[in-house]
């Protein structure tokens, strides 16, 4: 196992002061999309220029942070009225994006190709229409494309990406060497050459592929594939040279990766795994955040147990009963949390409550930023 030998934030408020990149993983519905937006609020605040690129955020949250469906939401909007921040020239800012993978993929194209033409062959190719908008991975791999557009715009001195659930996530952090593996595969080789190579090679592979794509979909469908795959060819050095240049930066110092998980034994199980690939991979691991953990109630006195043990049906019985359940609920949640903690080693671990109302609101993510990063 190879171990991330890169510098380790001390806390999760030195990781939003110091890194370029944070990206927030972790399984589905735990609070990915909110504390990137809080950390990002926590960026702001510490005076710096940084832009959340969310995917799929709540609907509320989305408006909490101006990022209206359709009105170019892949754009970054600012976001405007956090308490606490100015808005003179050495102030932080926060701006927001939504992530939209077909719209970056058509942005690569065009940054890729010379031409319109050329630009035009791709992407009015019905294969390309269905490849970037739906092929498994390709959103992974969009995600962090455009990470890195934002990183090297020079724009930003923080770029935070929010990602889709863990199992996406492991697509996401190996899709860059996945499609330099895809660039070098014999089928993908053949498939590029030029006619006249192509008629005379028989790659068994190859003719396998094509046989099945036009028994599954028809002979128009594979005179588009292969198409598509030789327009691709104009800009495989490009792509190569992107992805092996992503692949860098997602494993540089300056980047720094966030587990968020929730107290619950299946989600920690999942972020365990999680923590194990990015380990593996020399991914930077800079912090856990473990978000949705139950209050402790407080220990009912020994002599008033006594007295409500032997309570009769009723609101008070029933009020007892969930004070048990919530006691015994929240021992689990934090017998699950000492494993997490054990895994983290020796990056910082920030626990969060479940609050009360969903988490809306600029004011909501402020409050959570304090949390996280613990200011003041
Ligand atoms: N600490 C919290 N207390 C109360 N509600 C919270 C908290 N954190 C997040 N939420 C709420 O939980 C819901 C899910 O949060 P969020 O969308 O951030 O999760 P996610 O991990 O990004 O989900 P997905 O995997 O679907 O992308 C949202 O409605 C959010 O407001
Ligand atoms: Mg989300």
């Amino acid at each position: 196992m190879t171990r991330n030998m890169s510098r380790v934030p001390d806390s999760l408020g030195d990781a939003v002061r110091t890194s370029e990149l944070l990206v927030t993983c972790g399984p589905g519905g735990v609070g990915k999309t909110t504390t990137a937006a809080a950390l990002g609020v926590a960026a702001a605040l510490a005076g710096r220029r940084v832009v959340v690129v969310t995917v799929d955020p709540a609907r509320r949250l989305a408006d909490a942070l101006g990022l209206e469906e359709g009105a170019a939401a892949d754009e970054p909007h600012r976001v405007d009225d956090i308490p606490d921040l100015g808005d003179g020239p050495d102030d932080g800012e926060l701006w927001a994006l939504m992530l939209d993978a077909a719209s970056t993929f058509d942005r690569l194209v065009h940054e890729q190709t010379t031409g319109e033409q050329q630009a035009r062959a791709i992407l009015d190719n019905p294969v390309y229409q269905a490849i970037s908008r739906s092929l498994a991975g390709a959103h992974e791999y969009m995600a962090i494309e455009r990470l890195h557009q934002l990183h090297t715009s020079g724009e930003w001195d923080l770029v935070i990406v929010d990602t889709p659930p863990s199992r996406h996530a492991i697509d996401l952090l190996e899709a860059p060497d996945r499609l330099v593996g895809f660039l070098s595969h014999p089928v993908y080789r053949t498939l590029t050459m030029g006619q006249r190579a192509f008629a005379k090679v028989t790659n068994a592979a190859a003719t396998m592929f094509l046989w099945a794509v036009r028994r599954l979909a028809g002979p128009q469908i594979v005179e588009d594939t292969v198409e598509f795959f030789r327009s691709l060819a104009n800009i495989e050095p490009g792509l190569r040279h992107r992805a092996e240049e992503v692949s860098v930066l997602l494993r540089d110092d300056v980047s720094s990766f966030v587990v968020v998980s929730s107290p619950r034994a299946e989600a920690i199980g999942e972020s365990e795994h999680l923590v194990g690939a990015l380990r593996d991979g020399g991914f930077p691991f800079g912090g856990v955040v473990v978000n949705l953990i139950h209050p402790m109630p407080e220990p009912l006195a020994a002599k008033d147990r006594a007295v409500l043990e032997d309570l009769d049906d009723g609101p008070l019985a029933d009020h007892v009963a969930w004070h048990d359940e919530l006691s015994q609920l929240a021992t689990a949640e934090r017998e699950e949390l000492a494993a997490l903690a054990d895994l983290a080693e020796d990056v910082p671990v920030v626990e969060l409550p479940l609050l009360a109302v969903d988490v809306h609101d600029v004011e909501g993510l402020v409050d959570l930023a304090d949390l996280l990063v613990g200011r003041g």
